[in-house]
């Protein structure tokens, strides 16, 4: 393989959460590191803090210990594509309105932010439909504008928390599809959060399963399966039971 270049190293992360009722902790020395380009899932049980581990990441939150850095320089806010676990929409705008704002705020004319809004909504499929309000649309055409969004901030890193667990199963697999041809298009550095085992092995390029309690990475795992996967293939099946095996929740 390749040599591959560090794009960020979560080092030892940790997070405690001050309560009514005492102290939670949710993280313990978290560490991983994220490679340029690849398609990293972080794979965890619910509840298991992974919200807060991509906020951390963001910069919208701070960790109780450790720290995130950046091979090309701490983002500025608004500078990381983002696709939130809520449709984190506008239910008042358009989808260009929608998808050009992340230009937008950064004061962009509108000329420019239009272009490249439109060739990201053209991307995730949802030509057409610039004009339609977030209610006019399914949920799958939801996500696919918070998807367009955080591609048109141009960011070269891109964090998806679990973007498609609002979804029935059919959209579910179709988004699935969907975000791998963008990414081959259009190649990101791209962390995906998931708590379901078979999404993570259909996209990874490596997983990283998080457990415990607190929560802290309990191993890695690189799917050595050409894509398209196929969900019913021996080397599939093999790798889940592999994975199901070594978390005692369910996923
Ligand atoms: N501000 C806060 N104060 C106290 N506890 C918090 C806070 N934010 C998150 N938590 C706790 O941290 C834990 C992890 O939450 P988080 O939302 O990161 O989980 P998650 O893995 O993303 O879950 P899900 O799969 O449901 O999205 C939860 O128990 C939650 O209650
Ligand atoms: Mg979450």
């Amino acid at each position: 393989m390749a040599v591959q270049k560090n794009k960020i190293s979560m080092k030892n992360i940790s997070k405690t959460f001050t309560t009514r009722t005492g102290d939670v902790s949710v993280l313990k020395d978290v560490s991983i590191n994220v490679f340029e380009n690849e398609f990293l899932v972080i794979l965890g049980p619910g509840q298991c803090g992974k919200t807060v581990l991509m906020n951390i990441l963001a910069g919208l939150e701070q960790p109780t210990g450790g720290e995130v850095v950046f091979a090309d320089g701490t983002p500025k806010m608004g500078d990381l594509g983002i696709v939130f676990q809520k449709y984190y929409i506008y239910p008042w705008k358009n989808v260009m309105q929608n998808v050009e704002l992340s230009q937008e705020v950064k004061g962009v004319d509108k000329k420019t932010r239009r272009e490249s809004a439109q060739k990201y909504i053209d991307l995730v499929g949802l030509s057409g439909f610039e004009k339609s309000i977030p209610r006019e649309l399914s949920g799958g055409m939801k996500q696919r504008v918070g998807i367009a969004r955080a591609y048109a901030t141009e960011s070269d890193i891109m964090i998806m928390d679990e973007p498609f667990g609002a979804l029935d199963a059919q959209t579910r697999y179709q988004m699935q599809e969907e975000i791998l041809k963008i990414w081959e298009k259009k190649k990101r550095t791209v962390i995906f959060v998931t708590s379901n085992l078979e999404e993570a092995i259909y996209l990874g390029d490596r997983i990283i399963l998080l457990g415990g309690s607190p929560t802290s990475v309990k191993a890695e795992y690189i799917p050595d399966m050409p894509r398209p996967r196929n969900y019913t293939s021996k080397e599939f099946l093999d790798l889940r039971n592999e994975i199901a095996d070594n978390t005692d929740l369910a996923l």
